[in-house]
């Protein structure tokens, strides 16, 4: 089964097409952000946070596009070896596309690219206590994406001033998968 699962999986990346046309850097269509997501890498300037049992290692399910403006993110994460579910409503801003949250002191999260219909990739800033922790996400509509979206990613990540060192592939990694 999980082998089916990945093959297919594989199958669905191997049809997966760049476009740069469908680029959406700025005004976003939040609503078009909504749906199913996977976890596909993340990168921080701290690994400590996103590495396993880091408090920032999340696996996304689902984003949906409240009708107030806010942005609910369903995650799943690993505490010693159970899965755990946690929804994270972040209020908008009123700067398009950028939600703020409290959570280990002030978040500020913002869409930095998607073409809505294959990838997403939000970057968060934390700033709790006077220190700035920067994290990348980039989430697939599908649970591999081809590897131009992770070319992709290392670009966004280098524009945050974060190399490749600072990224992790969480592809694989989301134990809870199969209790999807
Ligand atoms: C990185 O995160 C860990 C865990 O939150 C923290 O203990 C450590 O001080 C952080 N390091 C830096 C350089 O901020
Ligand atoms: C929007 O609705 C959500 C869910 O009901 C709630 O958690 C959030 O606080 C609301 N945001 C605002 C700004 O009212
Ligand atoms: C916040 O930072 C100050 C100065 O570095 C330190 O004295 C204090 O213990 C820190 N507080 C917390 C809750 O980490």
């Amino acid at each position: 089964m999980a082998l089916l699962l990945l093959v297919l999986g594989l199958r669905l990346a191997g049809a997966q097409r760049f476009d740069p046309q469908a680029v959406v850097q700025r005004n976003y269509n939040m609503a078009r952000i909504s749906g199913a997501w996977y976890s596909i890498s993340m990168a921080s300037d701290n690994l400590t946070r996103i590495e396993e049992d880091g408090d920032l290692r999340v696996f996304i399910r689902n984003i949906e596009h409240l009708k107030n403006g806010s942005l609910k993110f369903d995650f799943h994460f690993m505490v010693q070896g159970e899965c755990v579910a946690v929804d994270v409503v972040c209020q908008k801003t009123d700067q398009n596309g950028e939600y703020s949250i409290s959570y280990q002191g002030e978040n500020k999260v913002l869409v930095s690219e998607t073409d809505y219909k294959t990838y997403v990739i939000f970057y968060m800033q934390n700033t709790n206590n006077g220190t700035q922790t920067r994290v990348l996400a980039l989430y697939g509509r599908v649970s591999e994406l081809s590897p131009i979206f992770q070319h992709r990613f290392e670009k966004i990540c280098k524009k945050y001033k974060l190399s490749a060192q600072n990224i992790m592939d969480l592809t694989q990694q989301d134990h809870c998968y199969s209790k999807r």
